[in-house]
């Protein structure tokens, strides 16, 4: 095939706005700061895109926000990939990048490339995400290989919640700052072309991004990361909990949308709903035969 029947993937966006990996290390290049905010469905991903955000994660996070779970954990490869799929069709800028579920790639990397693999063949995603430092440097390598873009997460690692006793501000003593400097350095090293910061200090952070070429995205990790990533639900109040300290509220979805359907129950045990401008009516024709019809039946009767 020549070079001239390839279609991109998507027609409609222009490929100069469409983001992609070099997209992301321009910016940080530029110190123009990356703009990143979790989405898990077509609705929500199209206003997110159109918003203008570079990058959209299919967190694992829907479990908790989407599925009410207690933790990130129990979230399948297939609800994964039903997410993902819907938030590929409606997006047509930002890169769409999968968070690997727990259990997808812990069991051996092999399965962790077939689990990317999938993400990329049925779901459309251009990247994977993974947690964890030094145990991925493996994974990520095959990964890369498989020409699998991988997006790391250090810090605050949720999949790691049992073994953190919770979950913690990671990075606080001097040798855990040294392991997670190292752990940046290695995974930039076995090809991650980002890195999430999750749960750190604002000077840990600032140092490892300093130290990484490729762009450190924070999420509770301070204002000096290349850029910041956020849980779409807690930015608008749909979360139904407190929110954590490093979480600003620009919105309130959930007040939005209790008045909309308290007005909406109102009116339809008043009686106002729905309205003459809410209604089908038959046609005069219509109408007159089905009268005339009635008229005869009761005549009949
Ligand atoms: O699952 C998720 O939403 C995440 C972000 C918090 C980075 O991993």
């Amino acid at each position: 095939m020549s070079l001239t029947h390839f279609r991109s993937a998507d027609q409609s966006a222009p490929a100069s706005r469409r983001v992609t990996i070099q997209s992301l290390q321009d910016k940080k290049t530029q110190g123009r700061p990356i703009v990143a905010l979790t989405a898990y469905d077509y609705a929500t991903a199209r206003l997110v895109d159109e918003a203008g955000v570079d990058f959209i994660l299919v967190g694992d996070s829907l479990a908790m926000v989407v599925m009410g779970y207690e933790n990130t954990l129990p979230v399948t490869m297939d609800e994964m990939l039903l997410h993902t799929r819907a938030v590929r069709r409606a997006v047509k800028q930002a890169m769409v990048v999968a968070d690997m579920p727990f259990g997808s790639y812990q069991v051996s990397n092999g399965e962790g490339v077939a689990n990317a693999v999938r993400f990329v063949k049925q779901a459309g995603a251009q990247a994977v995400k993974v947690e964890g430092g030094a145990s991925r440097i493996d994974l990520i390598k095959r990964l890369t290989d498989a020409e699998i873009p991988v997006m790391a997460h250090l810090g605050l690692t949720p999949q790691s919640v049992h073994r953190m006793s919770g979950y913690r501000v990671q990075g606080k003593s001097v040798t855990a700052i040294h392991n997670l400097v190292k752990d940046a350095l290695a995974i930039e090293a076995a090809g991650a072309f980002a890195v999430v910061l999750e749960g750190i200090p604002t000077e840990v952070a600032q140092r490892i991004t300093a130290a990484l070429h490729i762009p450190a995205i924070g999420i509770g990790a301070g204002p000096h990361c290349d850029g910041q990533i956020l849980v779409l639900h807690d930015l608008i109040n749909l979360s139904f909990s407190a929110p954590a300290k490093f979480v600003r509220r620009y919105g309130d979805a959930a007040a939005l949308i209790t008045d909309a359907v308290n007005h909406y129950r109102d009116d339809v045990e008043g009686r106002q709903f729905p309205g003459e401008e809410e209604s089908y009516h038959l046609g005069k024709d219509a109408l007159a035969a089905l009268l005339r019809e009635e008229g005869t039946a009761r005549l009949k009767a």
